[in-house]
């Protein structure tokens, strides 16, 4: 698997060929003015929550990719208005075997709207199981005793996690997660973007290895293969 940063909670996977993209919010992101909207590539577009951070460009990738969007009904309902059509409509517990693997819906403890005030539904996790490895993709949750049910689902290769705190889950809670997930190997997100979920990268790094944890702190525009 390849997995490329875009910055926030946005993250690209390819996966046996297919390209995944999860939470698309690049273009009103200062962080990531270098990432070029219009040539990320998309098959299909996880979205977790229908918060802004995490759907700002979804429509626009959705239009100009023609990417399956894998989000919940109410989301799905929402991106229909928008003239998206492909869409696959998800809730909390369901899983659905795509071309490149399998997706199931995990509970995550956050809220959700859409930008225009509309009922975004449950907000989610994802965990993704295929023949090149398993991941969970957690959204914006906080520390819940739910996650050790996803260690006990599935053995997982990596995880992304948020790590931000004050609106998720904050690096001492992500560290408590990593046991429940069963789970050593994190990329971080949702930290950095605004004033409220900056992250100190040494310190972050350091509470993770001193509990026999890596952190992975990716550079916007990066790409790692797992
Ligand atoms: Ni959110
Ligand atoms: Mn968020």
């Amino acid at each position: 698997m390849k997995i490329t940063y875009f910055g926030h909670s946005c993250f690209g996977v390819e996966i046996n060929g297919k390209h995944l993209l999860f939470d698309p919010f690049i273009t009103p992101n200062e962080l990531a003015k270098d990432i070029h909207c219009d040539s990320i590539k998309a098959d299909y577009i996880l979205i977790s929550h229908g918060h802004e951070d995490h759907i700002a460009d979804a429509v626009s990738i959705a239009k100009r990719t023609g990417a399956k969007v894998i989000a919940c009904y109410e989301i799905h309902t929402w991106l229909q208005k928008q003239g998206i059509e492909n869409t696959h409509p998800m809730n909390t517990g369901g899983k659905w075997i795509f071309d490149f693997g399998k997706v199931k819906c995990v509970s995550a403890q956050h809220s959700s709207s859409l930008p225009d005030g509309s009922y975004g539904g449950n907000p989610m996790g994802f965990v993704i199981e295929s023949n090149s490895g398993n991941f969970y993709y957690a959204g914006d949750t906080a520390l819940t005793y739910d996650m050790r049910l996803i260690g006990e689902y599935r053995k997982l290769d990596f995880a992304f996690l948020p790590i931000g705190d004050n609106f998720t889950m904050g690096v001492d809670n992500a560290i408590i997660a990593c046991d429940f997930i069963q789970c050593r190997d994190i990329i971080g997100m949702h930290y950095d973007t605004f004033g409220y979920i900056k992250v100190d990268h040494d310190d972050a790094r350091k509470k993770f290895e001193r509990a026999g944890l890596k952190l992975n702190l990716m550079k916007i525009g990066e790409s790692v293969e797992k």
